[in-house]
């Protein structure tokens, strides 16, 4: 947050779109809401499912050296002795001894409270792990914790995943799900919760390896975001501080995005070593090691961990994507999400609701909802129609006309360049398909050409 570089947009207006248009709402909104937790409404949970997807695709689908697990939030209670959360995974808590609200002492520029200038008490060490009971009796042999990331998960299963898969190393293991953690503050949106997602590589290598793999690794993930649309000015690596280094890391870096309240943390990539599967391996009894059939040697692989969220993911994609310009002599607000990402692809846009449009359109919408996420709207003018489609970022937008009813084409409008062509109806599928995945626009298909609709008819 100390560099020059200003973010292009502001909180409040992303927070207002999400929630003006479906994306993202408060928990529990109709009691007040819930601190620090949030709703993906419709909008909101394509794009998440949508991110999920091009990191699970990126990292397990296109690769032989990746492999998948979905492991239970709830674990052995002993998990977090080993993992060293128990213990240390904790944010120094101080409280104001005059307006009693609670903040992170580490985040404090100085001694009072930031709310009322009051006196703050002594910093004690809080941990983050919520806590709850598993049966009936609530009683301490019963206590189990919501995990606080996903990675305990891949570890206590490295044996299990090694002999079902026979993998070698270096390989690794993917995971995505919810995380929670007790923060003391929260905040920026759905920058920082306590009920989150996370995407989580571990990667198992040989331990002279592990520099290499962890160069390589943040280069890959670093590219991930900026394929997918994210501007470089907004991302940058930053090197963790020997200070900083989490309990089992031997090296770690940020990829940093240039929030709306400015440089930020989006995924860490560390080398985590070989702490984790020797500390399973004392706490359990269960040996995790690897044998090396070239040294004949069992080993303990180091791992390098890229640990994302899905929800800083979200906001980074949203913030990154916004825009303001001018079409038709009026400002738009537009979402300009890479096409893997838009939570709808296309829409089915009649230019009048008249039952001779509608017919033929709607039909066009069920063939093309097979295929991807489709929306359909008949309401108001054609352009207030783009303009909505343009906000919540759907790259292409299908007008069907009078005209098309005797030519058989229909018009396809692109959210970016608010450009236009002419397809016939029967090529109408594999234009999109070319489109989405990259195609200019302008590469027109047998038959086609370029177009612009010249009149509106207003269905409201
Ligand atoms: N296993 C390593 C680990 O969990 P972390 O840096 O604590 O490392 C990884 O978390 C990622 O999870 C972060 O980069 C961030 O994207 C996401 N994350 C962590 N805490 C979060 C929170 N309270 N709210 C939203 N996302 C969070």
């Amino acid at each position: 947050m100390t560099e020059q570089a200003q973010p292009k947009v502001n909180m409040e207006k992303i927070v207002s779109l999400c929630q003006r248009r479906g994306f993202i709402f408060p928990s529990s909104e109709i009691y007040g809401g819930l601190s620090s937790c949030w709703d993906y409404g419709p909008l909101g949970v394509e794009l998440k499912r949508n991110i999920k997807q091009a990191w699970w695709r990126a990292v397990v689908q296109e690769r032989d050296d990746m492999v998948g697990l979905d492991a239970s939030i709830l674990m052995h209670p002993q998990t977090w002795e080993a993992s060293g959360h128990l213990e240390g995974f904790a944010d120094p808590l101080v409280e104001c001894k005059n307006c009693h609200l609670r903040w992170r002492g580490d985040d404090l520029n100085n001694e009072t409270c930031p709310s009322c200038g009051g006196e703050l008490t002594e910093p004690r060490m809080f941990n983050l792990m919520f806590k709850t009971f598993m049966g009936p009796v609530e009683e301490e042999a019963s206590v189990v914790y919501l995990r606080p990331e996903t990675a305990q998960g891949m570890f206590v299963n490295f044996q299990n995943v090694l002999n079902t898969t026979r993998k070698r190393l270096p390989f690794g293991i993917a995971q995505i799900g919810k995380a929670f953690r007790n923060e003391i503050t929260t905040g920026n949106f759905i920058f920082r919760s306590r009920e989150f997602e996370q995407m989580e590589i571990e990667y198992f290598v040989k331990p002279d390896t592990d520099k290499e793999w962890f160069d390589y690794w943040l280069e890959e993930r670093f590219n991930w975001y900026v394929k997918l649309g994210i501007k470089k000015d907004n991302i940058k690596l930053r090197q963790h501080m020997k200070r900083e280094l989490a309990h089992y890391a031997k090296e770690c870096y940020d990829i940093d995005y240039l929030f709306p309240m400015g440089w930020a943390e989006l995924e860490g990539v560390a080398n985590r070593s070989d702490f984790d599967l020797t500390q399973h391996t004392k706490h359990s009894g269960k040996t995790l090691s690897y044998f090396d059939e070239e040294s004949k040697e069992h080993i303990t692989p180091y791992i390098i961990e890229p640990s994302a969220g899905v929800d800083r993911s979200a906001l980074a994609f949203l913030c990154d994507a916004y825009d303001e310009d001018i079409a038709e002599g009026e400002p738009r607000a537009v979402l300009r999400f890479h096409p893997d990402l838009a939570p709808i692809k296309v829409a089915i846009l009649p230019l009048s609701r008249k039952e001779k449009l509608a017919t033929p359109a709607k039909q066009i919408y069920a063939d093309l909802r097979q295929c991807w996420m489709t929306g359909y709207d008949e309401a108001q003018s054609i352009g207030r129609r783009y303009r909505r489609q343009d906000e919540i970022g759907t790259p292409f937008s299908v007008t069907i006309d009078f005209q098309s009813l005797e030519d058989e084409q229909v018009t396809i409008r692109e959210r970016d360049s608010m450009n236009q062509i002419r397809v016939p109806i029967k090529e109408l599928k594999t234009t999109l398909a070319a489109k989405l995945s990259g195609e200019d626009l302008f590469v027109l298909p047998p038959g086609g050409k370029v177009w612009k609709v010249e009149k509106e008819e207003s269905s409201s």
